[in-house]
């Protein structure tokens, strides 16, 4: 079956690690005809703002976009692009796998969870003014609908992938109103799911637990900020963004990007690790239906990290991006 892809390139090393995924996918034998979505340099040459470009209409027809890391202001500037396409397309659901790959130096040994971070709300509203010189007042908007479909996702997601135990992180011992109300919202939706354990723990001891021990976590149930730190947070137990995948989900459209940033260091010179946004790439071909094809490249990555012969420099090794591309590609079947 042939599958269109939107493809959003990004900026940086965007490109390069876009390239080297849509490589590896060729070499895989999936069928994908790739849209491409227009370079940021490009439309802003032409006065051409990338939300208005087209893209949100375009992952609406395709279904499915991968995407690299697109630079985002801080303090000024527009609003992130990221968060645009997530409130525009309702991917209301961030999903974000950490697990240990072999061959890449990190702390612990065994980790294995998944954080299921809600993706619309919180103070990612974006609903920020101020109320007198000197003051601001940004709001967090936390709503029983969006609460219950994220709890809902979680549990679906524990039981199609076989985890056993799922942890609502919150601070409503403080926030009694809006984190109470995510609070009572999973619970409700915990008792439809009786074969999940369900727990709770207050966001601050629950990054203490997760330094000292990582592996007590099978799934992590999150509002916007807590997941955008914690997932963070548990990514640099396994060895950083570099090796660690996200998936944005809605009811009809995905959306499956690396979550390092553009790596403006490093843009243009060929030495860029594509792993993450590989990673991202194969639970985006598990989506689409193709778990084999997802099976054979995962193979081939670990593989390839066992080895440690061609690894690019972020993770302690000298090859080049194409260097790293090619071994996976030898690798695949090996
Ligand atoms: P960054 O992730 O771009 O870079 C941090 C460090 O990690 C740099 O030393 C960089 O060379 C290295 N690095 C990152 N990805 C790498 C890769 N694939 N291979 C090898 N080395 C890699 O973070 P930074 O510098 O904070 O952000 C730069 C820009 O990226 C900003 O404009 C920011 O807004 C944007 N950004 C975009 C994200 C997204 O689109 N999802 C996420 C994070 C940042």
């Amino acid at each position: 079956m042939r599958h269109k892809v939107t493809l959003i390139p990004g900026d940086g090393i965007g490109p390069e690690v876009s390239e080297a995924v849509q490589r590896i996918i060729e070499a895989v034998g999936v069928s994908i005809e790739w849209e491409p979505t227009a370079a940021r340099g490009e439309l802003e040459r032409r006065g051409v703002d990338f939300m208005h470009s087209g893209v949100v209409e375009a992952i609406r027809k395709t279904g499915v976009a991968l995407k690299g890391p697109l630079a985002t202001g801080v303090v000024s500037g527009p609003p992130s692009i990221n968060v645009g396409l997530r409130k525009a397309l309702d991917l209301y659901a961030n999903v974000r796998p950490v697990k240990n790959l072999e061959g890449v130096q990190s702390r612990f040994q065994d980790v294995d969870m998944v954080l299921i971070r809600e993706n619309t709300e919180d103070l990612y509203a974006g609903l920020e003014h101020e109320v007198v010189p000197g003051v601001v007042e940004s709001l967090k908007i936390i709503t029983e609908r969006a609460s219950t479909r994220i709890a809902r996702f979680a549990f679906e997601y524990a039981r199609k992938w076989n985890r056993k135990k799922i942890h609502g992180i919150h601070k409503a011992n403080i926030m009694k109103m809006s984190d109470g109300l995510f609070l009572t919202s999973i619970r409700k939706v915990a008792t439809e799911y009786p074969d999940i354990e369900y727990k709770e723990l207050i966001i601050d001891n629950a990054c203490m637990q997760m330094v000292l021990n990582p592996t007590q976590y099978d799934m992590l149930l999150l509002t916007n900020l807590y997941g955008d730190i914690m997932s963070d947070l548990a990514a640099g137990l396994v060895g950083g963004l570099g090796v660690v995948p996200s998936a944005n989900i809605g009811e009809k459209v995905a959306i499956f990007e690396a979550v390092h940033g553009t790596a403006p260091d490093i843009a243009g010179q060929g030495i860029a690790n594509p792993t993450a946004l590989l990673m991202s790439a194969i639970l985006m071909l598990v989506y689409l239906d193709e778990a084999k094809a997802a099976g054979r490249i995962e193979g081939a990555l670990h593989k390839v990290y066992r080895e440690g012969k061609s690894l690019t420099r972020d993770v302690g090794g000298d090859a080049t991006t194409k260097e790293f591309t090619d071994a996976v590609i030898r690798t695949l079947d090996k």
